[in-house]
C-alpha cells in the first residue's frame, strides 16, 4: 500500500498513524531538516491530516495562518492547506517563495464566484461595500473592499457604517450568521456554499443531538445545519447555553476550557485532531463522520516532502492583482480576535 492509500484511511481525524508506514520519525526528521536548510516555515490548516498538523511549525485557522504568513521571518512558506490560503500568503508576503504541496487543492466554495460575476453584481449595487470571505480567488479579492474569515466576519461587517449596503460573498450560511449577529437588513448575500459543510445537514444534527442529549454542540457557521441548530435552541430541543456557533479557531479556544463530557462537532473532521489534543478529558465526536474535504486531504505526507525537496508547486499571483487584493486582505488581518493558531 502506498503512503497516499494509507493516509486516505486517516480522514477521520482520530490521529492514529497508519500501521504500515512505520517510519514516521524519519519522515518528520526529514521535513524539519529540509525546512531548516531551505529557511522555510511549514503552516498547516486545522483540516489537514493529523500527521501533517503534527509536523508543521504552526497549525491554525485561516485568519491565524494569514497573520503568521504576513509576519513570518523565513524566506519560504510551505502552505499545507488549499490554494486560496497559499495565494493569500503570497499576497501578504510577495517577496517570499510560497509553496503548496499540490496546486490542484482547490475549494468548492471559492469556485462559486468569479471576478466577472462579482463585477456584474457590484454594478447592480453601486456604492455597496464588498465583504469577501477569504475562501475566494485572488481575482475576486482584488474586486473586494475587505476580506474576512469565519473568525472575524461579524467584526468585519460591523466595521462598515450601518447605513451602507454590504455585498457579502460567497457563503450563504455564513452570511445568514452575520445577518443574525449584526441585526443588519442591508446585507445582500451570494448563494455559494461549501459542499462539505452544506453536507452536514439538519437531519445529521437532529440525530446526533437526540442520541446524546447532554452533549455540547460546536457548529461552524458555514454548515447547512447552523440555522437549524439555532432553531432547535429556540424551540427548546437543545439548550442554548450548550450550542456554540464557532469558527475553527474559536472552537479550539472553547475546547481548552471545556468541562463537558462530550462535544458534538459540526465541521470538517480534521478539526477533531486539534480539539482532542487541546482537551483530552472531553470526548469530541463528529456530527457527520463523512464530512471530509477532499481538497484539504490532497496534501499528503509524500507530497509535503516532495514540495520541500523540489520547491514545488510555487504559488504565483499577478502583481497587479496582488496589489489590488492586498488592501482587502490587510484589513481582514487587522480585525478580530488574536488567537486561532498555535
Ligand atoms: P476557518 O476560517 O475556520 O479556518 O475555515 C476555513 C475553511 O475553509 C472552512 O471550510
Ligand atoms: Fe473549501 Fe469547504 Fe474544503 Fe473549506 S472545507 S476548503 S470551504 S471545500
Amino acid at each position: 500500500m502506498t503512503i497516499i492509500e494509507s493516509v486516505n484511511r486517516y480522514d477521520t481525524g482520530d490521529g492514529a498513524l497508519p500501521p504500515d508506514f512505520a517510519d514516521w520519525t524519519s519522515w518528520q526528521r526529514e521535513v524539519h531538516e529540509l525546512a531548516r536548510r531551505k529557511d522555510a516555515v511549514v503552516l498547516a490548516h486545522n483540516y489537514q491530516l493529523p500527521q501533517i498538523q503534527d509536523v508543521a511549525d504552526h497549525v491554525g485557522d485561516s485568519l491565524a495562518l494569514s497573520r503568521l504568513a504576513a509576519s513570518a521571518e523565513a524566506s519560504m512558506i510551505v502552505f499545507a492547506g488549499v490554494h486560496f490560503m497559499a495565494e493569500t500568503a503570497k499576497i501578504l508576503s510577495p517577496d517570499k517563495k510560497v509553496l503548496i504541496p499540490d496546486a490542484r487543492a482547490g475549494c468548492s466554495l471559492a469556485d462559486t464566484i468569479t471576478a466577472d460575476q462579482l463585477r456584474a453584481w457590484k454594478a447592480e449595487h453601486p456604492g455597496a461595500v464588498v465583504v469577501a470571505y477569504v475562501n475566494t480567488t485572488a481575482e475576486v479579492k482584488a474586486e473586494s473592499d475587505i476580506c474576512c474569515t469565519s473568525s472575524n466576519a461579524v467584526e468585519v461587517v460591523e466595521s462598515v457604517p450601518a447605513d451602507q449596503e454590504v455585498l457579502f460573498l460567497p457563503d450563504m450560511f455564513l452570511a445568514a450568521h452575520v445577518k443574525r449577529k449584526t441585526g443588519r437588513s442591508n446585507i445582500h448575500n451570494w448563494m455559494g456554499e461549501c459542499h462539505v459543510h452544506a453536507g452536514i445537514s439538519p437531519q445529521d444534527l437532529e440525530a446526533a443531538v437526540h442520541a446524546d442529549t447532554d452533549a455540547e454542540l460546536y457548529v461552524h457557521p458555514e454548515c447547512g445545519c447552523s440555522t437549524s441548530a439555532l432553531w432547535m435552541t429556540t424551540v427548546g430541543d437543545i439548550p442554548a447555553e450548550r450550542t456554540h456557533i464557532l469558527s475553527t479557531g474559536a472552537m479550539l479556544d472553547e475546547a481548552r476550557s471545556s468541562t463537558a463530557r462530550k462535544v458534538l462537532v459540526a465541521t470538517e473532521v480534521g478539526m477533531l485532531h486539534q480539539l482532542r489534543r487541546a482537551n483530552p478529558g472531553t470526548d469530541f465526536q463528529p456530527v457527520n463522520p463523512q464530512a471530509s474535504c477532499r481538497f484539504m486531504k490532497m496534501i499528503t505526507p509524500e507530497k509535503l516532502i516532495n514540495s520541500l525537496r523540489n520547491e514545488t508547486d510555487e504559488v504565483r499571483v499577478a502583481p497587479d492583482v496582488a496589489d489590488r487584493a492586498r488592501q482587502a486582505v490587510e484589513r481582514m488581518v487587522a480585525i478580530g480576535r488574536p488567537g486561532g493558531g498555535e
